[in-house]
């Protein structure tokens, strides 16, 4: 596959088939986003990769917690909720997915299963929980630098017919995740990626996301001078 195409087609994948993914394709993926850049090529990162018993203990334990009302608990700073032209994108998306799983607006019980989905981690076979060493917390490039890597993992991901999402809901229990995967304690736990082989037949894998023109997000200056 090349590059552009698994840019332009790649999306966020939430429904997983049941067949495992190998330490070997795994391994692959992350030599691949291995080679991310990353400022003084400082290489902030490390990922723990969690299938089977590990992250079975995790989606347990995070869906207890937050059915028992456990306030999250993240590593980094957490956000503040979005607001203006963020939130009206967040919005967008939610309304895409739950139109694509036919769910209601006032479908309080199907809202909340999807949520509890996402702190399944949608069921994916395999959590790659991506970290990032702790003496570099307050330096924000770190996050960059941790933030290119993931991204080129999920392309990587992609490239090799996995599907994959991005998602702080799987970590928004942190003390769950360090305690599970045993964290080292110089790491800070940053997001993880839910990965596995697409079900074709989950219909909000199909969901393709908006994009802002780019002629609304870039200048270009001195060109046709
Ligand atoms: C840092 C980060 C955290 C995310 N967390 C979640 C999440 O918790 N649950 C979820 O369903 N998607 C999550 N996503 C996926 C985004 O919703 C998705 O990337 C966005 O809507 C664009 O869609 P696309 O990836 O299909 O292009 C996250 C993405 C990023 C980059």
């Amino acid at each position: 596959m090349n590059l552009e195409h698994a840019m332009q087609e790649r999306r966020s994948i939430r429904g997983f088939t049941d067949q495992p993914v190998s330490q070997d394709l795994l391994e692959d993926i992350i030599a691949l986003a291995n080679r991310a850049p990353s400022s003084m090529n400082t290489q902030p990162w490390h990922l723990h990769v969690l299938t089977g018993q590990p992250l079975e203990q995790v989606r347990k334990r995070n869906t207890e917690r937050m059915l028992n009302g456990t306030p999250p608990s993240r590593e980094i700073e957490d956000y503040a909720a979005y607001e203006g032209e963020h939130r009206d994108r967040q919005i967008e998306i939610a309304v895409q997915l739950f139109e694509a799983m036919g769910i209601e607006r006032h479908d309080k019980e199907r809202r909340q299963d999807w949520v509890m989905r996402g702190f399944r981690q949608f069921d994916a076979p395999v959590s790659v929980v991506v970290c990032f060493n702790r003496a570099l917390l307050d330096n924000t490039i770190a996050h960059f630098d941790t933030g290119a890597m993931t991204y080129g993992l999920v392309l990587a991901a992609w490239s090799k017919g996995l599907g994959a999402v991005i998602n702080g809901q799987g970590i928004m229990q942190s003390p769950v995740v360090r305690d599970v995967a045993n964290i080292p304690d110089d790491q800070v736990i940053l997001t993880c990626v839910a990965l596995g082989w697409p079900d074709e037949d989950f219909v909000a894998n199909s969901v393709v996301s908006r994009r802002r023109a780019i002629e609304n997000t870039v200048r270009f200056l001195g060109f046709g001078d």
